[in-house]
């Protein structure tokens, strides 16, 4: 581990001490030789003053019980149409789950209610279909359950609701834990599911804003899963609703969950209502933060070494690339002052391993070229010595030759003895 990662661990314990995190465990997840890991994990949270809300699903023992009494069910998901049967079953597998879970607790020493605190009615009649013991959460006894976290409890909490008449109907534990983040105004809502959400299906989808995320279902709904939908759908609701964060992680997976609350890059899918990422220029602090950063890259020749002395001296030339207030990449901008038509260096770009492949040498850098370009710069030249196909391809920068530069810069290039290639973007 680097040092650098204790610093990030550092941060989110700070910031997430005395918060409420939610989290909602799906019935495979309850199944999965990683539980008793995930147990574990759920104490090292406690240990920081973390308050935890666990909701759990059932689908899975649904299934497994109906095949197992020979009694069919009418829905297995938790989405459609419960007849008294399956309700029967649903009751029957949430209690041995909660119970299952309350064990685990108690085996890491932790204390833990089942409660009554989720107040339903019924769906009722929906395309005209009779949703019978489906049930619809209408309210959260969010008091009884603060108290509960106030005093260290684990609340364990089941996909029933019940109506206040004695009757009990079955509810969608997405549904539940949105309603639950809500009424507690928690800080995280994380869905410990069977994927790392949509991680996996392309570069940037480990991280959305609300609106980013919205625009993605509507591109993209008919291509996915409905229980990833419903994920999706549930988490951009809660974070309309005052939740800051709302994680899609592979519960299965083991560290996942310490993984993605613990480091800034994460390991599944997030949709943050709150600022995650920034630009900004760096400051006379962040001079010894970059020196660390570009190392490697120096070591191996791709940047130009740089002391922290002349990185502090040149500070206001630098920005960095921040994901909550850690620093993972960083550009510099270095006018010419004797070119004509005016223009400026791109230099210094750099991203570090962990967050490789997010698109953010490519955000650095249009950054950089918006700015040259309200500074007046008619070009922009960048040096490089092993990235040159990479400005070409996501930068638009064409080769040009060392007679491009202008003076003072090309007697220091032909100095450095680097024979760097040059490359060449013209800003209109
Ligand atoms: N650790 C931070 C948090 O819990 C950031 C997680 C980032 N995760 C991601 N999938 N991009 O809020």
């Amino acid at each position: 581990m680097k040092a650098t990662d204790l610093r990030g661990i550092l941060e989110y314990s700070a910031r997430f001490r005395d918060k409420i995190f939610v989290l909602n465990v799906d019935s495979e997840v309850l199944a999965a030789d990683n539980f008793h890991n995930l147990l574990l994990d759920i104490s090292v949270l406690r240990s920081l003053n973390i308050k935890i809300v666990l909701v759990h699903g059932a689908s899975h023992q649904i299934r497994i019980l109906s095949q197992e009494m020979n009694v069919p069910a009418s829905d297995m998901g938790g989405m459609g149409i419960t007849d008294e049967p399956t309700l029967r079953l649903a009751i029957l597998a949430a209690n041995r789950l909660a119970h299952e879970i309350l064990e685990g607790l108690s085996d890491t020493d932790q204390r833990a209610v089942v409660s009554n605190a989720i107040i339903a009615h019924p769906a009722g009649i929906l395309n005209g279909v009779d949703q019978q013991w489906t049930g619809q959460v209408e309210r959260v006894d969010g008091d009884f359950l603060k108290r509960l976290l106030e005093a260290g409890i684990i609340p364990v909490i089941s996909p029933l609701g019940f109506d206040g008449n004695g009757k009990t109907y079955r509810v969608n534990s997405d549904g539940v834990a949105l309603e639950v983040s809500e009424a507690l105004k928690a800080e995280k809502l994380m869905f410990l599911s069977t994927s790392n959400g949509l991680r996996s299906a392309g570069k940037l989808s480990a991280q959305f804003s609300v609106e980013e995320c919205r625009n993605f279902l509507r591109d993209h709904r008919s291509a996915l899963p409905p229980e990833m939908t419903s994920k999706l759908e549930h988490g951009i609701r809660a974070c309309e609703n005052g939740v800051s964060r709302v994680h899609i992680i592979d519960g299965r997976q083991d560290e996942a969950l310490l993984t993605e609350i613990f480091s800034s890059e994460g390991i599944g899918t997030m949709i943050h209502a709150n600022e995650y990422v920034a630009i900004r220029s760096a400051k006379k602090k962040d001079a010894g933060v970059i020196q660390d950063l570009i190392r490697e890259s120096v070591a191996t020749q791709q940047l130009l070494p740089r002391t922290r002395k002349e990185i502090a001296r040149d500070i206001a030339d630098f920005y960095v690339f921040e994901i909550d207030n850690t620093v993972v990449g960083c550009v510099g901008l270095k006018l010419y002052r004797d070119a004509t038509p005016s223009a400026a260096e791109l230099e210094c770009l750099f991203v570090s391993d962990a967050h490789a492949n997010q698109g953010i040498g490519r955000k650095l850098m249009l950054f950089v070229e918006d700015r040259a370009r309200s500074l007046g710069c008619k070009q922009l030249l960048a040096l490089s010595t092993q990235a040159f196909n990479y400005f070409q391809q996501k930068g638009g920068f064409r080769e040009a030759t060392p007679d491009m530069l202008p003076h003072e810069r090309r007697l220091k290039y032909d100095q450095s003895g680097r024979n760097s290639k040059i490359l060449l973007k013209d800003l209109s």
